[in-house]
């Protein structure tokens, strides 16, 4: 059971990460709308370090499903749409390292949540994939770092799940707002000499 302190972003409150999918297509236009709020994430030099690599047909469904690890695979191989999400790791305008790769597809790939959320479909994450075998069978280059893969679709119903992921098949909770928000002065940041 979920408790909002605050009236906070109605997507935000509904979106969690089922397992149950309907094997219903995606339309093209909501796959774009929700890959559109992807894309308008803010990000370290507007660098946009993230590439989305999606499959919505068979044969690119067939691949991906491949990659998942087995206990991803019983219950994301229903999805209509899997997306592997990767992070350039070389800032483009110097060719350094960009540390903050990870952070801003972060934030891309949250911007997607929501925007599929508002338009009825639900996503979930996975870290569980293959990523050297990612690398070799999608013909990754160095520069990207394969982050994690999403499935995304309408929900689907609980009974068709395996049953050891049924009764796990509901929102989860968070840490309470005063053990993620912190003022500095009870961190310690804050001592005699500031
Ligand atoms: C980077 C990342 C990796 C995840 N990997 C997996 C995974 O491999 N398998 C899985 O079932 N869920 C995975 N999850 C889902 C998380 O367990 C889930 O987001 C978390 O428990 C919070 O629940 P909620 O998304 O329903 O709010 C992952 C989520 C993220 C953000």
């Amino acid at each position: 059971m979920r408790i909002y302190n605050y009236e906070i972003l109605n997507e935000i409150q509904k979106r969690w990460s089922p397992r149950a999918f309907s094997e219903e297509s995606v339309s093209n236009e909501d796959l774009e709308a929700i890959m559109e709020a992807a894309r308008y994430a803010p990000s370290c030099f507007n660098e946009q370090p993230w590439l989305y690599l999606v499959a919505d047909d068979e044969p690119s469904l067939n691949v991906m499903r491949e990659l998942l690890m087995e206990k991803n695979w019983l219950w994301a191989k229903k999805a209509p749409v899997l997306i592997m999400v990767l992070c350039k790791n070389k800032f483009e305008h110097n060719d350094k390292d960009n540390a903050y790769c990870s952070f801003d597809t972060g934030t891309s790939w949250g911007y997607l949540s929501l925007e599929a959320t508002k338009r009825g479909y639900q996503t979930h994450a996975m870290a569980g994939f293959r990523k050297k075998t990612a690398r070799e069978v999608l013909n990754i280059p160095e520069v990207y770092t394969p982050l994690a893969m999403i499935a995304l679709g309408r929900p689907g119903l609980i009974e068709d799940l395996p049953e050891a992921f049924r009764e796990k098949e509901s929102p989860n909770t968070r840490k309470p707002l005063n053990e993620v928000m912190v003022k500095i002065d009870y961190f310690g940041g804050l001592n005699e000499e500031n």
